[in-house]
């Protein structure tokens, strides 16, 4: 019997049987063309849900819903205290339902429940809370200024941050309440109005937090969800004249088209691209605990991170140790449906994931790299790879150069600790990097020298909600989280009074 079937969580089953509308104007409506989708679950292949499958007919009216409720003032002008209330009441009522939304998370996804659960919807909720209290923190500064042709005269001049206005927000599948609380809670505390447009594979838990944005008493058309694939729905938002801002995680080679789209009404635009973080062992690390991370860095989420630390740059001496001992937990690791709690990792996202991930392995083994554990489908239904380590690659291999986006690290041993700054910076991403030893000197000079947005020492995947996260080079614009974040969701407008 599949997991589903054997499910008893009567709020999860209903989502799974009615089928999806769209969130517009604080309305659940179905989609102008009335066409539908559906939502696979990942461990099977097999239909679980149906959504609604939006279209430029669709944005049109979401984006309309969304400029009459920015510019009526009932959210941006709305006491900052207020809607920080909204915001924390969202983070209370998620975290109320997080069993529900863990379970959501990992039938649509495939990750294991266990993580869902102690990960995913935490996060969310903690993202949700510290941005309602940045919402009564967003704060101009006065300038005293000179005028040289204006001599004598006194001016009073002061800043004002506001929300930039009608925002879009699209979003990838591998963290998707996550990717949705990281888009909202920021645009929502500072003003902004917002569409969201959910990852096709993944919209369920989007679907559910957009119950929970009604009760939280968001205003009408301040959040609005429509669900539909990327040329639908995402391209015409990205396109639309009256879309003021779009922001977007996924793949670089959209985030290049969201840039061209954007250009029509020069909106502004936020990018979150992929990665192909190296990590970094030297022979003086904690091998402890470095083995054990430098596994997870990059099997953690099925190594569909955007951050998976996918490069593995060994120091010579310590390479035959460090590659047994990731191979021996890449071994370990248990394949199996997200929901079973013995699952340490599940399915590939979608069929054409799994397509993508084995396509790649299959290069590398034909360039000449070999493979040290794993590099097969794993069982004979659903989208499981497994945990695969790829040796005796060379830079300009395919594996070594473009993001894969599943459970596969290329493991390369180096020479001169000095040698490994121009390598691991030997990419056109760059999003994080990690770094393992115990010379803090050493630690602090790669971490000055490596072009990426993170660098983690001593540790991998560390994430906080006050910690900002983004990428340098072609993996991204801007930040996300943090104070940084709010940058991108206000607009500085100076005023200048004589006096
Ligand atoms: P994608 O970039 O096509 O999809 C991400 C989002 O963009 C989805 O909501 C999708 O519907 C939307 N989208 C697709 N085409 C669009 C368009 N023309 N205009 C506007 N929106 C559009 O990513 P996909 O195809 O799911 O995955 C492909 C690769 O992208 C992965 O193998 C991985 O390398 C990378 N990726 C990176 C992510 C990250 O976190 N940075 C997340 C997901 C994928
Ligand atoms: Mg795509």
């Amino acid at each position: 019997m599949s997991a589903i079937a054997q499910l008893n969580d009567v709020a999860v089953k209903s989502m799974l049987t009615k089928t999806h509308k769209l969130l517009i104007n604080n309305q659940w409506v179905e989609s102008a063309s009335g066409e539908t989708f559906e939502v696979y679950d990942p461990s099977t292949g097999t239909v679980m849900a149906n959504a609604a499958a939006g279209n430029e007919q669709d944005v049109n009216k979401a984006v309309k819903a969304a400029r009459k409720a920015f510019e009526s003032g009932h959210w941006s002008e709305m006491t900052p205290s207020d809607r920080g209330k909204i915001l924390w009441k969202l983070a209370d009522l998620l975290e109320e339902n997080l069993e529900e939304f863990a379970t959501l998370e990992s039938l649509d996804n495939g990750k294991p429940l266990t993580i869902a659960r102690a990960a995913d919807v935490p996060l969310a909720v903690d993202l949700f809370r510290y941005m309602a209290g940045w919402a009564t923190k967003i704060e101009g500064k006065t300038i005293p200024i000179s005028v040289p042709y204006t001599p004598g005269a006194k001016y009073l001049a002061y800043t004002v941050r506001e929300p930039v206005g009608v925002v879009a927000q699209i979003i990838p599948w591998n963290f998707p309440l996550l990717m949705a609380a990281w888009k909202l809670g920021p645009a929502l505390a500072a003003g902004n109005t917002v569409i969201l447009k959910p990852a096709e594979q993944t919209p369920m838990s989007a679907l559910r937090l957009g119950d929970l944005v009604l009760e939280a008493g968001f205003p009408e058309g301040v959040v609005n969800i429509i669900t539909g694939f990327g040329e639908d729905t995402g391209a015409p938002l990205a396109a639309h004249p009256d879309v003021d801002k779009v922001a977007f995680t996924g793949s670089t080679e959209v985030g290049k088209m969201i840039v061209k789209a954007a250009a029509g009404n020069l909106k502004k635009v936020t990018l979150e691209l992929g990665g192909k973080s190296p990590n970094v062992v030297f022979k003086d690390a904690d091998l402890e605990t470095a083995i054990p991370n430098a596994a997870s860095a990059i099997f953690f989420n099925h190594g569909q991170c955007c951050c998976a630390g996918s490069r593995l740059y060994v120091e010579q001496e310590i390479f035959d140790k460090v590659v047994a001992g990731v191979a021996e937990h890449a071994g370990n690791i248990k394949l199996g449906c997200g929901l079973d709690p013995d699952t340490d990792m599940g399915p590939l996202v979608s069929e054409e994931q799994f397509s993508r991930v084995t396509g790649f392995i299959d290069s590398g083994q034909t360039e000449g790299a070999k493979v040290a554990t794993g590099g097969k489908r794993h069982g004979g239904e659903g989208y499981f790879v497994e945990p695969t380590v790829l040796v005796d690659t060379n830079p300009n291999m395919k594996v070594v150069r473009e993001e894969i986006f599943g459970p596969v690290v290329t493991a390369m041993p180096f020479k001169d600790p000095e040698e490994i700054i121009p390598i691991a910076n030997n990419t056109n991403y760059g999003l994080a990097a990690g770094v393992w030893t115990q010379d803090i000197g050493k630690a602090h000079r790669l971490a000055s020298h490596i072009k990426a947005g993170t660098v983690w020492i001593n540790c991998y995947n560390i994430f906080d909600a006050a910690l900002p996260f983004g990428g340098y080079k072609e993996s991204g614009w801007g930040r996300e989280m943090g104070g940084d974040i709010l940058e991108a969701y206000t607009q500085v407008k100076s005023v200048c009074v004589q006096v």
